[in-house]
């Protein structure tokens, strides 16, 4: 599929439910984001919206929340979709407080790859920015997806200000030890976002840390700067979306827990796929997939123009 400024779109990010086990301080509803759960959709309908965008050119899917490992058919829909002809990756976005019981099912099922959240290594500044986790939890997740065949680990962790910004170099450390990529990604003024004062731009972590340096090609299809130092296991990468948005090289679609198709993460438009089937479903994406906006407003406006929280799209 290619949009209407010829950008390949080949990557659906595919939120399966919209419950989370945290509720971290920057994701939920703000005041301009309507709230209220909407009806889930069965894991047939999530195979077949995916199926009809992998028959259109989707390559790599990632399964997003919520948290995705608090939906109870999680393995049966991961195995579904692997078996899609022509899916060349498999992805997770997870909080990881239930990684280290289902990272070796996660793997078994066919899952091919992990991003971990964790913004803080601290357990009191955890537990208060998540209300409720444990990083205890996270980094015995982490071990038990090494344990379980998972490589090429990814850790996110959101700049925040007056939260984790003295804790840069500590979590970019954790990329010294193990092989993991450890990336730091701006805070985007979206649902609860926007009305936390805690901006920090992603900079910030080059001068936290002199010792690393731009590590490998830049690859086109990625958000992330990677950045590196002799020695090192992993690498630290930085994704800016406010202070260098990446709209001209964005590849990807989200679809909503609740069956909804979002061109653009931050664009207030969604398109429904639910109930439809064969060339009406196909119809329906394709026509999605021409009003892809060129790109977001976040900077003119201070804020995204999304009707939903990142809770509600899975990031
Ligand atoms: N800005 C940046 N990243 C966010 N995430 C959730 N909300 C925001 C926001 N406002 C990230 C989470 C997680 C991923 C799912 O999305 O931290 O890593």
């Amino acid at each position: 599929m290619t949009d209407a400024f010829g950008r390949v779109i080949d990557y659906l990010r595919l939120s399966v439910t919209e419950r989370c086990d945290l509720n971290c301080l920057y994701c939920g509803p703000g005041a301009r984001c309507e709230s209220g759960p909407a009806a889930c959709c069965a894991a047939g309908e999530l195979v077949s919206m995916a199926a009809a965008c992998v028959a259109l050119g989707v390559k790599k899917i990632r399964l997003t929340g919520g948290e995705p490992l608090l939906r109870r058919d999680i393995l049966e829909l991961i195995a579904a979709l692997r078996a899609l002809p022509g899916l060349e990756e498999l992805s997770m976005t997870t909080n990881g407080q239930r990684l280290p019981e289902l990272a070796a099912p996660l793997r078994a099922a066919g899952l091919d790859r992990l991003n971990v959240s964790l913004d803080s290594l601290r357990p009191g500044r955890y537990r208060a920015l998540t209300r409720g986790g444990s990083p205890e939890r996270v980094l015995k997740g982490l071990a038990a997806a090494e344990a379980a065949g998972f490589r090429d680990l990814r850790l996110n962790v959101v700049l925040l200000r007056g939260f984790n910004d003295d804790e840069l170099a500590e979590l970019a450390g954790l990329a010294r030890e193990h092989p993991w990529s450890v990336r730091f990604i701006e805070l985007m003024p979206i649902g609860a976002g926007a009305e936390l004062d805690a901006f920090l731009p992603a900079e910030q972590v080059l001068r936290a840390l002199p010792e690393l340096r731009a590590w490998g090609q830049a690859d086109a299809a990625s958000v992330a700067r990677l950045y590196s130092a002799p020695g090192w296991a992993g690498t630290v990468g930085l994704i800016a979306p406010v202070s260098r948005p990446f709209c001209a090289g964005c590849n990807r679609l989200r679809i909503t827990a609740d069956g909804r198709l979002k061109p653009c993460l931050h664009a207030p438009e969604e398109y429904s796929l639910r109930g439809l089937s064969g060339e009406a479903l196909r119809a329906a994406i394709l026509a999605a997939v021409a009003q892809k906006p060129a790109r977001h407003r976040l900077a003119e406006l201070g804020h995204s123009e999304s009707a939903r929280p990142m809770q509600r799209i899975g990031g």
